[in-house]
């Protein structure tokens, strides 16, 4: 059978891997969710929208003859990769995943964990605060519930609906992110809490150490429980894998 691959992406770790695996030669598609306007380019056939939960993807699989999938989605896309994981499993198809380890606090880090969005909401109980969200738009309504903050939004895309915290700024940006400028950002907004999920990597990691700079605490969303596959954390890595 010939090798095909079917990348999961949307972060920049796997838009390096699609960079790895375009120079290595090998047949491959690259799939991104759609939840951005202009995702970034890839140097492979890409396709765009979601495959139709466990049995779309497992056709998906079948129909286009594909041997090997890597799964590079965010830590926190866990609905794709119990998919993932499902539909490979069903359709004896090999899976790895590509994933970036949890950051860790360091000496002079100020992190709250909490367990996902609602924990983040409810640990932002009390007086006005100035708040960068770095969470993606579909996490933003829940924070309504705390109408008394200035949020601080960075988002990809300019948002086509006015988001739903009536106090915020919004800042359309797309990552990697540098300490330099995350450092302005905050000190130009006067943030005063930094809200994020546990991504990893090092497309985001920059508001952590501007954080611990500034003396900002941070409301760290830990990660969600994802399948229990193989994973790698660099593209060489993979490239290995396909080859054994
Ligand atoms: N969650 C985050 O914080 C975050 C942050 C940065 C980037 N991203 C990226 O944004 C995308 C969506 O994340 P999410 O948290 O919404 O995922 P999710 O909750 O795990 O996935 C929801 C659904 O979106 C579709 N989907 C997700 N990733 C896809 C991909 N790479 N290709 C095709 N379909 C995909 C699937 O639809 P079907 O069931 O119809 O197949 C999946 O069931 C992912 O590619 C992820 O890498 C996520």
């Amino acid at each position: 059978m010939t090798t095909k691959l079917l990348i999961l992406g949307g972060t920049t770790e796997a838009s390096a891997l699609a960079q790895a695996v375009a120079r290595a030669g090998f047949d491959a598609v690259f799939s991104y969710a759609g939840r951005v306007a202009k995702p970034k380019e890839q140097p492979l056939p890409t396709r765009v929208g979601g495959f139709g939960g466990v049995d779309g993807l497992a056709t998906y699989l079948r129909d286009n003859s594909i041997t090997h999938v890597i799964d590079a989605t965010h830590p926190f896309a866990a609905q794709m990769s119990w998919n993932a994981y499902h539909a490979c499993a069903q359709e004896g198809v090999a899976l790895i995943a590509l994933t970036r380890p949890a950051w860790q606090a360091q000496a002079g880090d100020d992190w709250h964990h909490v367990a996902d969005i609602e924990g983040a909401v409810a640990a932002l109980d009390g007086a006005e605060k100035r708040v960068l969200l770095a969470l993606g738009k579909l996490n933003l309504p829940a924070f309504a519930t705390q109408p008394q903050h200035h949020y601080i939004l960075r988002l990809v895309d300019q948002p086509e609906t006015p988001p739903a915290v009536p106090h915020h700024t919004v800042i359309v940006a797309r990552g990697p992110f540098d300490v330099p400028g995350d450092r302005a950002l905050m000190e130009q907004h006067g943030v005063e809490v930094v809200v994020c999920k546990n991504a990893g990597g090092i497309g985001a990691e920059a508001k952590l150490h501007a954080a611990r700079v500034l003396n900002i605490p941070v409301i760290m969303i830990d990660r969600p429980e994802l399948p229990p596959r193989p994973a790698v954390a660099a593209s060489e890595e993979v490239l290995a894998w396909v080859n054994n």
